[in-house]
């Protein structure tokens, strides 16, 4: 019940990879049958990514994964218009590939602006405008939270950004394959995803860059994919992506249905069997995958590892600050106060995730909270 942080690969997208490490392993860029082999399967998984998406081939580019993505969008964008302005707007619930990136360009000159977001983790359209002023550059916010699901509203982000003819990017990594990414709809200039996340493999994803918009590459070396992305094609990576991507199409409706519904099992479950909980993020527009709750009085890390003892996979926070005692800065922004911040688990639920898992799940949620609160001296003051 972890998938935001990570999915198995489909067993079709390692059936469709397998021959590009074998057999198929000519570089992309070889002129003789090797290469061209290769390099018709690039290009028939960009191809396969834009119907997808409803854009252009050329306006996708294959990166190593979510983060590349990000920085790509950010140091690409701030570098290539530096001489318009220095300054970017982003959001305070973004992930750390957003966040540490716009740190480092503060470093380098840049001022950026943290927007705040509403007690359900949603931008404010109102904050946004307020913070547009001449040097904007760059506005870049998530389309959903990768903490608790919140689906930002990219199309009215991205109408305020063409009106000042700003260049708008967003972190799409937890949202392809779930929900409808439509970019001859979405008014998005850039847009990162990542392979991972959705039944594909580690170490691929792309950034798509609407034609026309101001980048400058972040890495130079060979004229790989279209001079933006130096670096021999991961072949195979790509052909998984593409195939994951193909799968995702197929059965988005119909996959979000059930897993909107098991989320409503496993939240109805908890909250008529365990008191004193926060619902992170009920009243946005969420994922169908996702639920975030704040327990009071227990720790999430406690409950992460009495769940791991009954086999279930959860997280405190996202994967990559769950090794930190800090509270979560999504639900710090959301206004959860600190100790309840300290009591949130994130469930993200994937395919093959049934109603027997979820029933079992709110088993031994309840064991877990009634005793980690027996032992708590809060639980007792209460
Ligand atoms: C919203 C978001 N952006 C970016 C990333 C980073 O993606 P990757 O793991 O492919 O580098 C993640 C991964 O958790 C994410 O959830």
């Amino acid at each position: 019940m972890d998938h935001s942080a990570t999915t198995p690969v489909h067993p079709d997208v390692l059936e469709a990879m397998s021959p590009y490490f074998t057999e198929k392993f000519g570089n992309a860029s070889s002129l003789h049958h090797a290469g061209r082999i290769a390099r018709d399967a690039v290009e028939s998984a960009r191809q396969t990514i834009a119907d997808y998406f409803k854009c252009e081939p050329k306006e996708i580019i294959f990166t190593g994964g979510g983060t590349e993505s990000d920085n790509f969008a950010l140091f690409g964008t701030a570098r290539a218009n530096k001489e318009k302005g220095n300054h970017i707007i982003t959001s305070t619930i973004e992930h750390h590939a957003i966040l540490n990136t716009c740190h480092r360009l503060e470093k380098d000159g840049f001022e950026i602006t943290y927007l705040p977001v509403d007690e359900n983790g949603t931008v404010i359209l109102e904050e946004l405008k307020k913070a547009i002023k001449p040097e904007t550059i760059l506005i870049s916010i998530m389309h959903v939270n990768n903490e608790v699901g919140s689906i930002q509203p990219l199309g009215e982000i991205g109408r305020i950004a063409r009106e000042h003819k700003i260049i708008f990017h967003t972190d799409a990594v937890q949202s392809v394959g779930k929900i409808k990414t439509e970019l001859n709809k979405l008014p998005v200039d850039l847009m990162s995803f990542s392979g991972h996340k959705l039944y594909g493999p580690k170490g691929i994803g792309g950034l798509f860059i609407r034609h026309g918009t101001r980048i400058t590459p972040i890495q130079y070396g060979g004229h790989h994919e279209f001079r933006k992305r130096a670096g021999t094609e991961n072949v195979p990576g790509i052909v998984g992506l593409a195939r994951a991507i193909e799968i995702a199409k197929s059965n988005l409706d119909s996959e979000g249905n059930r897993l909107s519904s098991l989320r409503d099992r496993l939240e109805k479950g908890i909250s008529a069997r365990i008191e004193d909980i926060r619902i992170n993020g009920i009243g946005a527009k969420r994922l169908p995958n996702m639920l975030n709750i704040s327990f009071k009085y227990v720790e999430g890390e406690g409950i992460i590892l009495n769940l791991d003892s009954f086999g279930i996979c959860v997280s405190s926070g996202s994967a990559c600050t769950s090794e930190s005692l800090e509270p979560s800065h999504v639900l710090s922004a959301m206004g959860v106060p600190v100790a309840e911040a300290h009591g949130s688990i994130r469930f993200s639920l994937g395919k093959d995730n049934a109603e027997t898992d979820i029933d079992f799940t709110v088993d031994c949620m309840v064991k877990i909270i009634n005793k980690l609160r027996q032992m708590s001296p809060l639980y007792h003051k209460k």
